[in-house]
């Protein structure tokens, strides 16, 4: 049987559900985390755990369960769904209470629900073949560093993705015509310097754990690298691009726009990072994503505190 938790109690998956005045389901009140499950064991749970923590504090959301109780329920879930590979989906959301836009009073708690999902990393073709992304309007808030589960900007460019039979939609601010992120990924390219190239992490992206995994894993591999925000012309005129997220590790893209991406193969940069990465995902590598809460509001602002 597959099982989902759901506020304490182990349930059969399909008849898990809240409460129907949970405030997730009324006002997306709640934040997420993605861990992937790689041989039986969670890929980088610590800084999960870490930006979770931040999420719920930015949001004033108390831990549903004490932190090492989440994390003994996600073994649990492991165990009892018989996951080697896939991932584990966690939710909190503020609770339940009669529907009004402001914070209810009194002992409301938090709800938390979570699921698995088994996948085989092993047969992905995107990993060796490469994909395909989109631009589309960056239509977010101006908090996208909280990982809320409010997430419908993303969902509509997603699907524009797909429709047009691309895996992503890299979304473009729309101030100033850079490349902010993935609808649930982070975006990369290797410039015409031989240059790895992210965007800094600011309120105005997700800051990847599988991001910062591969910063350190760049470094230990001698790639260099700058977190800088690109454009979408610099971006189309990279040798290489990818996106990375906890469950799309090192996805190379070889076109964005129908406009191939260097030689519109699968490039080395890219190879030796997936490499590096799985490698990384299996225990054979340990140094892998610290997470910071201290994340600046914008560009600017990072650059006055350095
Ligand atoms: N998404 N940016 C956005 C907007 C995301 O939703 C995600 C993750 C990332 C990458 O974060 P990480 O490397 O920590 O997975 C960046 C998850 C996987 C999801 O929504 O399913």
């Amino acid at each position: 049987m597959r099982y989902a938790y759901v506020n304490g109690r182990y349930l059969p998956h399909k008849d898990a559900a809240v409460h129907i005045e949970d405030r997730g389901y009324q006002f997306a009140d709640g934040v997420y985390e993605v861990v992937t499950v790689k041989d039986g064991k969670l890929v980088d749970k610590q800084a999960h755990m870490d930006r979770l923590d931040r999420s719920l504090k930015e949001l004033e959301i108390a831990w549903p369960v004490a932190r090492p109780v989440m994390e003994m329920i996600m073994g649990e879930m492991i165990r009892r769904n018989g996951l080697r590979d896939g991932l584990v989906y966690m939710q909190v959301t503020r609770g339940v209470a009669p529907r009004n836009h402001a914070f209810p009073t009194g002992a409301v708690r938090p709800a938390l629900v979570m699921t698995t999902k088994k996948m085989n990393f092993a047969k992905m073709t995107k990993f060796t073949d490469g994909v395909s992304v989109i631009t589309a309007p960056d239509m977010r808030w101006t908090r996208r560093d909280i990982k809320t589960i409010s997430l419908l900007p993303n969902c509509l460019n997603k699907q524009k993705a797909t429709e047009a039979g691309c895996y992503e939609a890299w979304q473009v601010d729309p101030k100033d015509g850079t490349i902010t992120e993935g609808t649930a990924s982070n975006a990369w390219i290797i410039n015409d310097k031989g240059e790895l190239m992210t965007r800094p992490a600011t309120h105005r992206i997700l800051n990847g754990v599988t991001r910062l995994t591969i910063l350190k894993i760049a470094e230990q591999e001698g790639v260099p690298f700058v977190e800088r925000a690109f454009s979408v012309e610099e971006a189309k005129r990279a040798k290489e691009a990818f996106v990375s997220s906890a469950t799309s590790f090192v996805t190379p893209v070889v076109e964005i726009d129908g406009q191939p991406i260097g030689d519109g193969k699968v490039g080395p940069v890219c190879k030796k990072l997936l490499a590096g990465y799985n490698e990384y995902a299996a225990g054979l590598r340990t140094e892998g994503a610290v997470w910071s809460d201290d994340i600046p509001a914008d560009e600017a602002e990072a650059d006055r505190a350095a």
